[in-house]
């Protein structure tokens, strides 16, 4: 199958890039660079022994798509292109909902002069909102984002489901992402944030890494085991691998179908912290300081309906997500 990827030269995309070349299938990626090197497509190769086909382009400049439909015959598109730090989102809202947004109506609209009928779409667990009882189930109401990102997920699942309902001979998946977290073992590609991040694990990391001085760890007095936040963590080659089940999925039928890809279980911000340093055998210094506004006590899936239908779960541990994450620091550091 001859895939695109918008956003592909990201953190989920590259991963995915590598699986789905490793399976034997062709690559095609579209990305602006906005939140990526270029240089990920040398370790692409490297890897996997495969160059990519790359377009250095925005997925909302209609001509530039138009160029990738008309040079390729695209069998399904992955959508990862977006813009995705929540506290950014809250600072400039409308570059989140202009690039998001407009980002997927061009593609749709391309896929659709095309004759592209297979969607596989990035959105995110945040899209349950704070009122959902954990853990998440697909079949559970999204009526209320946190954030102007969380918005632009829910947004974006709804206009995929319209024009499904519209087109009944299309076929999307909606994958809800957990907490991706590790890197490729190789160590060539991983999650690489501009400036401080602003999750846990790239953060964990370069404190390990003396980038950092220390980690703020945001409360320890919620209703939790050791009143730190749970999050269900997966290893981001886990995640990849989902994306070559639900393309599978999306070929043998037509319609909509949101499914998570976690792990199931919810691990707190102290357990991932003394894990990254038993493993690694690395000191990273921590303060516990105050709650980030927005931030919910508990967040993880119940992953029973991936396994069901795509044949998909996790196999990667707490400690491969770990040692995979500091590898990547050591190896990219070089
Ligand atoms: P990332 O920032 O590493 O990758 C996104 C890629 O899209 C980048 O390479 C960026 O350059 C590109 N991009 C952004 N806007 C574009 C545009 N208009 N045109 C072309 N390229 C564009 O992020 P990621 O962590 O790989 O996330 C991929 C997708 O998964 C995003 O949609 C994100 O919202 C979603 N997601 C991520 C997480 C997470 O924790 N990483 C969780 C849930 C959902
Ligand atoms: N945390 C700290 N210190 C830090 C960074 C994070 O204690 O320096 C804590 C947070 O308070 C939270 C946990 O670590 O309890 C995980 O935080 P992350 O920022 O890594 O992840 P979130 O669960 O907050 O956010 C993720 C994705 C978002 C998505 C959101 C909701 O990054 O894209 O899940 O699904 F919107």
């Amino acid at each position: 199958m001859n895939v695109l990827l918008t956003g592909g030269l990201g953190y989920i995309g590259s991963h995915t890039c590598v699986e789905l070349l490793n399976a034997g299938h062709q690559a095609v990626i579209a990305d602006n660079l906005c939140n990526a090197y270029g240089s990920v497509l040398d370790y692409i190769e490297q890897i996997t022994g495969k160059r990519p086909i790359f377009y250095e382009c925005d997925v909302q400049d209609r001509d530039a798509m138009e160029r990738v439909f008309t040079e390729n015959k695209i069998d399904a598109v992955i959508h990862f292109a977006g813009l995705k730090a929540v506290g950014e989102s809250c600072r400039i809202p409308l570059a989140y909902y202009r690039n998001n947004l407009d980002s997927t109506l061009t593609l749709l609209e391309t896929m659709e002069r095309h004759g592209c009928k297979r969607l596989v779409f990035s959105s995110s667990a945040t899209v349950y909102g704070p009122d959902n009882p954990v853990p998440y189930r697909e079949d559970m109401p999204c009526h209320v984002a946190t954030s102007p990102y969380g918005w632009t997920k829910a947004m974006i699942e709804q206009i995929i489901r319209d024009y499904v309902s519209a087109n009944p001979d299309f076929s999307a998946v909606l994958l809800r992402y957990f907490n991706p977290v590790g890197a490729h073992e190789s160590g060539l590609i991983g999650d690489d944030p501009n400036g401080v991040p602003n999750n846990l694990m790239p953060y964990i990391a370069r404190v390990a890494g003396r980038q950092l001085e220390k980690l703020t760890v945001f409360g320890d007095d919620y209703d939790t085991p050791d009143g730190t936040c749970l999050r269900d963590y997966l290893h981001v080659v886990d995640l990849a691998k989902g994306h070559i089940c639900a393309l599978d999925y999306a070929a043998e039928r037509t319609g909509v179908d949101a499914i998570n890809l976690g792990t199931g279980n919810g691990v707190s911000v102290l357990e991932l912290l003394h894990t990254f340093i038993r493993v690694n055998g690395v000191d990273v210094p921590y303060v516990i300081g105050g709650r980030r506004d927005g931030d919910l006590a508990r967040c993880y899936a119940n992953a029973e309906k991936a396994e069901r239908v795509l044949h998909w779960k996790t196999e990667k541990t707490v400690e491969d997500m770990c040692r995979d994450s500091w590898n990547f620091i050591v190896k990219h550091s070089k």
